[in-house]
This record gives C-alpha cells, sequence and structure tokens, in this order.
C-alpha cells in the first residue's frame, strides 16, 4: 500500500487507493477513516459524487487516530463538470479545501471532457498548480482525439488520465496513447463496477491463488503499472482489496486477462454526454451538497 508511482512531475503517488463513488457522506467517513487506519494512503474523490465532506471528516478522523501527518496522504478531487471554465475553476478550490478540510490537494483532475471548456478549465488548473494549491494535475474520462487537443494547448503535461479501465474494458488506445505521453494510466470502476468479479477465467486464476477474484484484478492492475482504486462500502472488503501485495499473477495469467477485453464500457456512460455541465445525467447525488 506505500509503494508508488512516479508521476511525470517528479510527485510520487500510491499505486492503490480507495475510491468512493456512490459512496454516501456518512459511509464516506467511515471508509476513509478505516481505509487509513488499514495503510490506505490514496483516497480518491469528487465533487460531483457529493461525498467531499464526509471524506473530509474520514481524513481528519484516519489521520488522529493513527497519528499520521497530512503529507502521507495522498487526496485526489475532481473539478465538477458544472464548474468548469476558467474563473469558475479558480473559484472552486476554496470549496472543495473547505469541503475536505485541507490546505492543498495532491493531484486535481478535469472530471470529464466538457468540451468547448476544458481548455480554460485546464489554464486554471495550471494556474493552481503553479499556486501550490494542488500538487498535481489531471485528467479524467478523455479519449485519444481530446488528449491530443489537450495536449496541443497545454504548458502542463496532466500527470494521469483516469478512466474506466478493468478486465472487460481495457481502454487499450488511450492506454497506448498515455503510455507514449508519459500520462500515467489510473482505472475507475477496477472490478467493473462488479461485473468483473464473477468471470469464470478470473475466478479460476483466484482459485489457482486462493485469492478472491477481486484481489486478482487488483494484481493485475498493479501488474500492468495502473493506478487503480476499487470502491467498496463494507470495511472487511477496504481490507480485503489492499491485500494484494502477497501474490503474484504468472505472465500466462495476466495474458489470460489481457484477452477477456470486451471493451464494454459500463451502461450509463453511453447516455453520458459529453456536453453535459450541469452534471445531470450523472447518476450520483448531486442534490447533496
Ligand atoms: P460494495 O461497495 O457494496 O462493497 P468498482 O470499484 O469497480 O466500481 O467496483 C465496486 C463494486 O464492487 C461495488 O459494488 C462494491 O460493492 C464491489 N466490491 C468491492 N470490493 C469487493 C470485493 N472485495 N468483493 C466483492 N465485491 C466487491
Amino acid at each position: 500500500l506505500a509503494t508508488t508511482e512516479h508521476l511525470n512531475n517528479g510527485v510520487e503517488m500510491p499505486k492503490l487507493g480507495l475510491g468512493v463513488w456512490k459512496t454516501s457522506n456518512a459511509n464516506a467517513k467511515e471508509s476513509v477513516s478505516a481505509a487509513i487506519q488499514q495503510g490506505y494512503r490514496l483516497i480518491d474523490t469528487a465533487k460531483q459524487y457529493g461525498n467531499e465532506t464526509g471524506v473530509g471528516e474520514g481524513i481528519r478522523e484516519g489521520l488522529e487516530k493513527t497519528g499520521l501527518n497530512r503529507k502521507d496522504l495522498f487526496v485526489t478531487t475532481k473539478v465538477f463538470n458544472g464548474d468548469q471554465g476558467y474563473q469558475s475553476t479558480l473559484d472552486s478550490i476554496d470549496g472543495i479545501l473547505e469541503r475536505l478540510q485541507l490546505t492543498y490537494i495532491d493531484l486535481l483532475l478535469v472530471h470529464w471532457p466538457v468540451d468547448g471548456k476544458y481548455i480554460d478549465t485546464w489554464k486554471a488548473m495550471e494556474k493552481l498548480y503553479h499556486a501550490g494549491k494542488v500538487r498535481a494535475i489531471g485528467i479524467s474520462n478523455f479519449d485519444v482525439e481530446r488528449m491530443q487537443d489537450l495536449l496541443d494547448h497545454a504548458d502542463v503535461t496532466p500527470v494521469i488520465n483516469q478512466m474506466e479501465f478493468n478486465p472487460l474494458q481495457q481502454q487499450k488506445d488511450v492506454l497506448a496513447f498515455c503510455q507514449h505521453a508519459g500520462i500515467q494510466l489510473e482505472a475507475w470502476s477496477p472490478l467493473g463496477g462488479g461485473d468483473a468479479l464473477n468471470n469464470p477465467t478470473i475466478q479460476e486464476i483466484a482459485d489457482a491463488h486462493g485469492k478472491s477474484t477481486a484481489q486478482v484484478i487488483i494484481r493485475w492492475d498493479l501488474q500492468r503499472g495502473i493506478i487503480t482504486i476499487p470502491k467498496s462500502a463494507h470495511i472487511e472488503r477496504i481490507e480485503q482489496n489492499a491485500d494484494v501485495f502477497d501474490f503474484e499473477l504468472t505472465d500466462a495469467e495476466v495474458e489470460a486477462i489481457n484477452n477477456l477485453d470486451e471493451a464494454k464500457p459500463s451502461l450509463w456512460y453511453e447516455d453520458f454526454a459529453w456536453h453535459n455541465e450541469d452534471g445531470h445525467g450523472f447518476k450520483d447525488n448531486v442534490d447533496t451538497w
């Protein structure tokens, strides 16, 4: 859990963390606090998730209970679609810091590429980066075309592209582009929102190692060099998902999972409009903040 990846700006980021999408505010506090106590150092949230406040409380409690310092943690959050644009992105940072009870963010991502706005959003994030409010800036859900467009306009190269990535949806074109451009790929919904957990090939590999299918998928991410943030609202699963450092998949097993790609995004993803500016169309608890 302490193992890190060097991002392209020299910042070290843990390879495995806790995701909290679809986690309520109350549960976010409990999950984040428990995760920190279990050794997690990377926590990934977003204004869109409506749980930054709970995450902030969980961070505070986790630090208190472990005696760790803020700098021992790596906290990611994302610029909300409704906040995109230059000035509104700059203005959004105060609310983020207040809800999370932090003085800086480790990694700030453009949550979705809102067409017509993501370049201005990026320019504001570069300013926040140079001002020291965030230690690194990156993107999420950018396809190859939009990544290229961003790079054509950016002064600071994104450190990360966080994409839906799991055995059934491997984003091969995005991954190849990222590797070429020095952008680290990070997986959201690494367990396929649960779908990949019942795959027979993965089950067979899990049985061979005496591990769960979730653990095999997380291990596969790590061996592929992909930063991963499985979500669970259950403390025992949060613990299980971090217990992946005592076994190794063989090359043949990694290859068998590589071959499961169906290029199959989750259903809601197809409903999502790139132009969505106000967050409607997300099925999240947008009314809670
Ligand atoms: P829950 O939160 O009820 O534990 P993803 O990170 O790909 O979005 O997947 C999250 C889904 O997988 C959630 O439904 C979560 O359920 C479930 N999940 C997370 N960890 C495990 C695990 N170790 N075993 C089984 N299901 C899990």
